[in-house]
């Protein structure tokens, strides 16, 4: 299931992301305000339950989450996508899966994974701002549902059709937020029109 975040604010940025002419500090912040829109809609589904609550005047009816919301960045791109998750759910934990992708083979390498606790009550929310081939998502989620992972969304700035089809394939039940569904990727795995590879542009590296 794919869910495309429409906001002007987020188009706005959308554009500062492709542009090439964007420094890192600009690069930056656009990514962390788009994800913001991208991390609201990817929390808007999660059930609540009624909690009583006392006003100053009277008890009312308050809500929290059912689930315990654990926020999964990819490194590295993904920590653009951290402090904006932390913003709108500042209780949630944070597990972190560090994988890169071989520019020549485009397989995946996992280098970390340091996770919390997994179970039916919590709610994972995958940070990363491009899914390309979906090979990077595909390899997090299969560790994820391995750990106990059984409610999962994951959280993109730009996604490439064939790596939507991927997940929509394997993985039935995670729903896809992204600020963007490109057009398609080129001969290198790059997704295209695109922005090119964002953890290289938020970090300075090449
Ligand atoms: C990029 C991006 C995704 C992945 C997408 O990360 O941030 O994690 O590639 O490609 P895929 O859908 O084809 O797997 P990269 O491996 O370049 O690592 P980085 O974040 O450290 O730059």
């Amino acid at each position: 299931m794919l869910i495309l975040v429409e906001h002007p604010l987020c188009a706005v940025d959308l554009t500062v992301v492709r542009d090439q002419g964007s420094d890192h500090t600009a690069f930056r912040a656009a990514m962390q305000r788009i994800g913001l829109h991208v991390c609201l809609q990817a929390t808007r589904h999660l059930p609540v339950e009624p909690v009583a609550v006392e006003t100053p005047l009277e008890q009312t009816t308050g809500y929290r989450l059912y689930h315990r919301i654990v926020a999964v960045p990819i490194l590295r791109a993904g920590l653009l996508f951290l402090d904006p998750m932390l913003q709108v759910v500042p209780t949630a934990y944070v597990g972190f899966i560090g994988l890169r992708r071989q520019e020549d083979t485009l397989q995946v390498e996992h280098y970390y994974w340091r996770m919390p606790p997994l179970d039916e009550r919590t709610a994972v929310v995958v940070l990363d701002p491009m899914l390309a081939t979906g090979g990077s998502a595909t390899a997090a989620l299969l560790q994820l549902m391995q750990a106990g992972a059984q409610e999962i969304t994951i959280a993109c700035a730009i996604a490439a059709p064939e790596g939507v089809e991927r997940i929509a394939t394997m993985f039935p039940a995670v729903r896809i937020v992204a600020a963007a569904l490109d057009r398609q990727l080129n001969a290198h795995g790059f997704i295209v029109p695109g922005l090119g590879d964002a953890g290289d542009r938020a970090f300075g590296t090449e």
